[in-house]
């Protein structure tokens, strides 16, 4: 069985990100999404809303799960028996950070391949920085988030949570 991780913060969860999900479901047998603690990022949500929106989006991807994991992603790969990682790549400098991300993993683990997505070309603009903007102008969600994750983030607003 081939199995993939496809880590990152999901601060929140893009359509961008949905596209390298739904695209890594078809290629492999079982794809586990990794909510992980970027060191170099202070996130807008807590790691319990990124992961809670992450599950929402994903629920009708029957071999898709999402987990949180706070430790190194090597580690996490291999307990869950996965021989790829999959990252999308945007642009140059992506391509640049994931290329040498691709070494230090392989490092930690010598079976552990990368497998980058190219962004769709209409998809190319989106990233979480852009979405944490759209939020904090009170923008619609809709041209850039699952809808199912942004109907999770109006329930909390319901709640009176952030
Ligand atoms: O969505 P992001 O912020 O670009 O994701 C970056 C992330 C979380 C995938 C990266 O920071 C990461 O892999 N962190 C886990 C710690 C780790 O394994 N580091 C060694 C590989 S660089």
């Amino acid at each position: 069985m081939n199995i993939a991780v496809y880590p990152g913060s999901f601060d929140p969860v893009t359509l961008g990100h949905m596209d390298v999900i739904e695209r890594a479901a078809q290629l492999f047998d079982r794809v586990y999404i990794c909510a992980m603690v970027n060191g170099g990022k202070s996130p807008l949500f807590t790691t319990e809303q990124r992961f809670e929106m992450l599950c929402a989006a994903t629920a009708s991807l029957p071999n898709v799960t999402a987990e949180l994991w706070t430790g190194l992603l090597a580690d996490y790969a291999r307990e869950k028996g996965a021989r790829f990682l999959v990252k999308g790549v945007r642009n140059a400098t992506d391509f640049d950070t994931e290329f040498g991300m691709a070494q230090i993993n392989r490092g930690l683990d010598p079976e552990l391949d990368t497998v980058l997505f190219p962004a769709r070309a209409e998809r190319l603009h989106f990233s979480s920085t852009m979405v944490r903007e759209m939020i904090k102008y009170a923008r619609p969600l809709e041209p850039y988030m699952p809808a199912a994750a942004i109907a999770v983030m109006k329930g909390w607003k319901n709640d009176g949570k952030p």
